[in-house]
Parts: structure tokens; sequence; C-alpha cells
């Protein structure tokens, strides 16, 4: 069992995966930690040090690497299946899940979260759901990609496995 998280940053992925993981006995990994740990580097580093295409370059490696783990829920990042041909590979080597967001929510925790995010940084509120709607206008096409969606936040752990199974 191999299950991708996908969606845009703030969209919970992190949060719902640690959680699907626990209530489905399997591993859980964040993809961008990953990246950091095999690189030493952390994702805002390679952003300013290496540039974006770097970062995906990298980012396609570790999710060549990560689709070869058994029993793990991966939450990938935000940009992870727009690039390179990534969401055909996570298609191909497990369940890919996307997690539909409401633009508004999306920018209200952006604008609260403490993580460091090279994309969005200083970005007012109204600069936010610009970025976020832009952005989402290019990356829907992939992330539509995903076999199965979540749009609503309280849907249950079982009832996901019920959906994949
Ligand atoms: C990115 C999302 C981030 C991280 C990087 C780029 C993106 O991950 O991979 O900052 O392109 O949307 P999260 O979605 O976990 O924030």
């Amino acid at each position: 069992m191999r299950i991708y998280l996908i969606g845009f940053m703030g969209c919970g992925k992190s949060t719902l995966g640690k959680k699907l993981a626990r209530s489905a006995g399997l591993q859980f990994i964040d993809m961008d930690d990953y990246i950091e740990e095999r690189n030493c580097k952390t994702v805002p580093q390679i952003f300013a040090e290496d540039g974006e295409t770097e970062f995906r370059i990298k980012e396609r490696k570790a999710l060549e690497e990560l689709s070869r783990f058994s029993d793990v829920v991966i939450a990938t990042g935000g940009g992870a299946p727009c690039f390179f041909d990534n969401i055909d590979l996570m298609n191909r080597t497990g369940k890919t899940i996307y997690l539909d967001t409401d633009p508004e929510i999306l920018a209200s925790r952006l604008m609260k979260s403490k993580i460091d995010r090279p994309l969005i940084k200083g970005k007012s509120r109204q600069e936010l759901i610009d970025y976020i709607n832009n952005t989402l206008a290019e990356r829907n096409k992939f992330y539509r990609k995903a076999e199965f969606r979540i749009s609503r936040p309280d849907t249950g752990m079982d009832e996901i496995m019920d959906m994949i199974a």
C-alpha cells in the first residue's frame, strides 16, 4: 500500500497524512522533510542557493526513491505533481488523493502558518489570494489527474480507506 496526498500548500496534506497513517497502520513520510534530509539543506536554502529548477530536480529524485517505499502515506509538496510526469509516476505506483480546498481557506491557513515557504514569502493577504488563484489555474489540470479527491475537511479515515480500497 502506498498513498500519495497531493494538493496546494496549506491544504492539510501533512495533518491528514499523519492521521491516515496512524489509523491505517502505515508509515508517514513528508516529502519536503525527505528532500531536506537527503540533501542536508532546508527547502528554503535549496530555493535560495540553487533555484527552483534545481529544487524540482531534487523533488523528482525524491519521488523516484519514495515510489519504491511500501506501506506508506506520503504527503507530497504542493508543486510536486505539476512537474515532469510526476503525477503519472504517482498514479502508476500508488493511490493518489487530491485534497481540494477552497482558496480563501488556503489563504487564511497560509497567513497563519509558521512554515517558511519560499514561493509565498512576504505576500500580503490579497497578494496571496491572487497567487493562489493564478497558480491553481495552472496546477488544477495536474491535481485533477489524481485518482481520488477529498473536498470535505471532516472526511473520516475509514471513509478514505474504503474509498481507495
Ligand atoms: C511548494 C510547496 C511546498 C514545498 C516548496 C514548493 C509548491 O510544500 O515543496 O516550498 O510549489 O507549492 P507544501 O505544499 O508542503 O507547503
